[in-house]
């Protein structure tokens, strides 16, 4: 096996693709802009979805990149050998064009040829077939083609064989999966890479998308069949290295390093410091990414604010584990803008912005985190002899008031002996919401200090300036990254690179005058979140498919939003903009009042 380093490996994947006549393409956003049903790119196939049906691609029909993912449903198993919240996926595409034959003639090429892994430890899997599909003979032909042993050959079942979608709907089909025997003895007769005794490992996966998987479950052939191929970085780099963990690469092995002398304690010692260094080290790692992506989001109690504030949070508390200042998560931070500077520079450009983000949320963290935990140890100390479950609601007030996540309070109590009332925790939190208004209205918590009658005008100008601003700057790219509304302004945070000029300014004003001069009524209207979408409301996509979400039609905008607003554009008076300045790299934030 070639014992390359992550510069050696991506460069290696992209000649490779690139020598079969695929163009190289740049990184998405982790920031999905499309798929309202997740939170975050997961696969490097995800932003290529509108091209997998059909839509003609600029760069072609054969595709190849590196794409960042985050994928956050394992968290726990963050601290083992292998998982990782945020990693980089190698990845290449025929939209269209070759299929099987070919996908697994290079497959072979690039990984046994070039990479040099042993045939006699290969071993490959395909779709042993259902009423979707029929059993994927073709696939394992074409392995033995390529000179494949039958018996490296395994049929399995959709649990196994079958990839996607992405998110609840989309491209999907039976995939190819590859494998190194690692040399473990099988576990039982009937051993084999479907197993997670740990024998096989995965190194990558071909997936032949041919179906479309629609909101009621059912699947519809796609107009063109597609590869769509990953390949895990920090994974192959590990097998190609002959590792132990994931840990042990040149992504990992300096922050492990850092960690190591902060603490003074040594990585691989003990189980306990060994995992805080892990899950410190993906933790901060996944954080960079997501406050410096272009698209970057900032801690905050909803959705993808949420899990970077969990992951940012988790992370300290490790530091407190294992004994080093939750400072490490800077230091850190700074060593990986550093290292990743040339894969991906915007990284390294937004270091300021990554640095005084984390620095805040230490604060604000450091403020309730003492509080919190004493309040736990009270609660704990008062429970019932020989009570092993800590309640549900205590957990939400653990969240509610002093922040803790729930995932915390989950490892907290379980480290004590303790199992969790989750669902205890969760009727709390619905009743908590049903208190302080339903479903969508939660957007906009923290958003609105109260319902007044000025608040409400307010928030209708909010809407009328996000939409003059596309206008005004010709931009449609432009997003709302954050909004506060108080008795006696509005403050409206967007992503821009620049500051607004002068004219710019007057020019946003005079629009928003404007639809208010036309004395327009509010319109209010309950539709499903595709629906929504096709009418070209903008808003925060993240209500589930099917879901019904309320929109807001004000003059010439159309928000998705929880409300309330004013009842005609009439009422909000003169719009004025007090300022404008910048709120951190690349987002520009505008205060406002109604005169
Ligand atoms: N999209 C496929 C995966 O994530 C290649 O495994």
């Amino acid at each position: 096996m070639k014992k390359l380093n992550s510069e050696q490996l991506r460069k290696l994947y992209l000649d490779f693709y690139n020598s079969k006549n695929h163009a190289v393409i740049a990184s998405a956003s982790l920031i999905p802009e499309n798929d309202p049903t997740v939170l975050f790119t997961t696969a490097g196939m995800h932003p290529l979805v509108p091209y997998l049906l059909g839509e003609k691609h600029p760069a072609g029909k054969r595709l190849t990149d590196v794409q960042v993912c985050v994928r956050t449903g394992d968290i726990e198993s963050v601290g083992d050998a292998s998982h990782c919240t945020f990693f980089e996926m190698l990845g290449c595409w025929s939209l269209g064009d070759y299929f099987k034959q070919d996908a697994i003639k290079w497959s072979y090429e690039l990984l046994l040829e070039n990479l040099e892994f042993e045939k006699d430890k290969f071993a490959v899997t395909v779709f042993a077939g259902d009423d979707t599909c029929p059993r994927d003979e073709e696939s394992a032909k074409r392995w033995e083609e390529v000179g494949i042993d039958k018996d490296k050959i395994f049929y399995l079942d959709k649990k196994h064989n079958w990839w996607g979608p992405a998110g609840m709907t989309g491209p999907c089909g039976p995939d190819t999966e590859m494998f190194i025997d690692t040399g473990k003895p099988k576990c039982c007769p009937e051993c084999s890479p479907a197993c997670a005794c740990g024998k096989y490992m995965e190194i990558g996966n071909n997936v032949f998308m041919q179906f479309f998987k629609n909101v009621d479950g059912t699947f519809e052939p796609l107009k063109q069949k597609n590869v769509d191929q990953g390949m895990g970085l920090e994974r192959m780099l590990c097998i190609l290295n002959g590792y132990k963990s994931v840990f042990e690469t040149d992504l990992f092995a300096f922050a492990i390093k850092k960690l190591e002398e902060l603490s003074g304690k040594t990585y691989g010692e003990n189980e306990k410091d060994t995992k805080a260094m892990r899950i410190i080290s993906d933790h901060t790692r996944t954080a960079t990414f997501l406050l410096g992506d272009r698209n970057g989001i900032t801690p905050s109690n909803v959705d993808q604010g949420y899990v970077l504030r969990r992951l940012i949070r988790r992370a300290m508390r490790y530091c407190r584990s294992l004994g080093v200042d939750d400072g490490a998560l800077v230091e850190l931070a700074k060593l990986y803008t550093e290292k990743y500077k040339d894969a991906y520079p915007y990284i390294k450009e937004n270091e300021e912005h990554i640095v005084r983000e984390l620095i805040a949320e230490k604060d604000k963290f450091a403020k309730t985190i003492e509080q919190g935990l004493k309040e736990f140890d009270k609660v704990l100390a008062h429970l019932p002899e020989g009570m092993s479950v800590f309640p549900g609601k205590t957990a939400f007030r653990l969240y509610d008031t002093f922040g803790f996540p729930i995932e915390m309070t989950k490892e907290l109590a379980e480290e004590k002996g303790f199992t969790l009332d989750e669902e205890g925790y969760e009727k709390a939190f619905a009743n908590h919401q049903a208190l302080s208004k339903a479903g969508a209205e939660q957007k906009f918590k923290g958003g609105l200090a109260d319902n007044g009658v000025q608040t409400a005008r307010l928030h209708s100008a909010t809407h009328l300036l996000n939409a003059a601003l596309k206008i005004v700057l010709n931009d449609n790219g432009i997003q709302q990254k954050g909004s506060n509304i108080t008795a006696e302004r509005l403050r409206f945070d967007f992503n821009f690179p620049r500051p607004l000029t002068t004219e710019e300014i007057a020019e946003v004003e005079k629009l928003v005058n404007e639809q208010i001069a036309k004395d327009e009524p509010v319109v209010l209207e309950e539709m499903s979140v595709e629906q929504a979408k096709a009418a070209g409301a903008i808003g925060v996509f993240t209500a589930k498919y099917g879901e019904v979400v309320k929109v807001y039609t004000i003059g010439f905008s159309k928000e998705i939003c929880g409300g309330p607003h004013a009842s005609r554009t009439g009422e909000l008076g003169k719009f004025r903009i007090t300022k404008e300045q910048s709120s951190s790299a690349g987002v520009r934030r505008i205060k406002a009042i109604l005169e």
